[in-house]
């Protein structure tokens, strides 16, 4: 007899995990990314993903945007083998089991419903845990005690659904609790933040965006101590080439335009 399949209750801004999650285990090109684990999750869920209709644009930058944060992720731990990550907004992404060095220790946070969802799917250890709660109520803060050892933080597809007021209270908070960490998350332009709600899929959702900004340098001047590393755009993938011609091309034209590059890419700061 078959296991019966976990069926989900998420709320709109929850539900767009279920986007992410399908782009990169299934929706993906192999050559871009392999999530073999989140394959598994899918087969267990009674959701219709299909119905979600996820862009074949929105599928490639997931991927690729996925690939570059393992990538930062596995650098910083290289250097720092035993940091402590902070995942936030993590969903039910697998990025532990894809980066883990047996040393680190691992926070994947996210809202209660998914957290609940979560632990049908992984099981928390001495180095892996599970936060129950909104990023926004910062008192999560106090259940992280670095004791010196380096920190990493994570937000990817999160910050574009809070108010640029929490972002600036979660960026002060981190500065002051983990000094010299670093941080990686990715951004809308304020134009995407103001259009996106047209993409088919978070339409489906009704996950409503709040908050893009155009220049990263804008952050560094809401306190003393942020300094942007870099700034990285989809059309730096080294997977481009893999690609096919018509989406070869759309990033080729991407690339002509700041203001195109600028409209969803990755932003990575030290605040010390
Ligand atoms: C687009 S999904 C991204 C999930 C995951 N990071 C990934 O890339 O697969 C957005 C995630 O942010 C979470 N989220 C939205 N608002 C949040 C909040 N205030 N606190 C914590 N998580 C939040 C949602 O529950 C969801 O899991």
């Amino acid at each position: 007899m078959s296991t019966p399949k976990e069926k989900v209750h998420l709320t709109a801004a929850q539900e767009t995990l279920l986007i992410t999650l399908y782009a990169k285990a299934v929706a993906c090109p192999e050559v871009l990314f392999s999530d073999p684990k989140g394959k598994e999750i899918i087969a267990q869920i009674e959701y219709d993903f299909e119905q979600l209709k996820v862009p074949t644009g929105t599928r490639l930058t997931v991927c690729m945007r996925a690939k570059q944060i393992d990538g930062y992720v596995r650098a910083f731990l290289a250097e720092h083998p035993n940091a402590i990550v902070l995942h936030l907004g993590c969903g039910l992404d697998t990025r532990f089991s894809r980066v883990d060095n047996g040393e680190m220790d691992w926070y994947d946070l996210d809202l209660p419903d998914v957290i609940e969802l979560k632990r049908k799917f992984f099981t928390e250890s001495e180095r892996y845990h599970l936060i129950a709660s909104s990023v926004t109520d910062l008192a999560w803060l106090e259940q992280i005690s670095p004791q010196g050892r380096p920190v990493m933080v994570i937000a990817e597809g999160l910050f574009m659904y809070l108010h640029e007021a929490d972002v600036k209270a979660l960026l002060h908070r981190f500065k002051a609790d983990f000094p010299g960490c670093h941080l990686v998350f990715d951004a809308f332009s304020e134009l995407t933040a103001s259009k996106v709600s047209a993409n088919p899929s978070l339409k489906k959702t009704g996950a409503v965006i709040h908050w893009g900004i155009d220049d990263p340098l804008e952050i560094e001047t809401w306190e003393a101590g942020i300094h942007l590393q870099e700034e990285w755009f989809f059309t730096q993938s080294e997977d481009i080439p893999k690609l096919g011609l018509g989406n070869r091309l759309m990033f080729k034209l991407t690339g002509l335009f700041m203001l195109a590059k600028r409209a969803h890419r990755l932003l990575y700061y030290i605040l010390d």
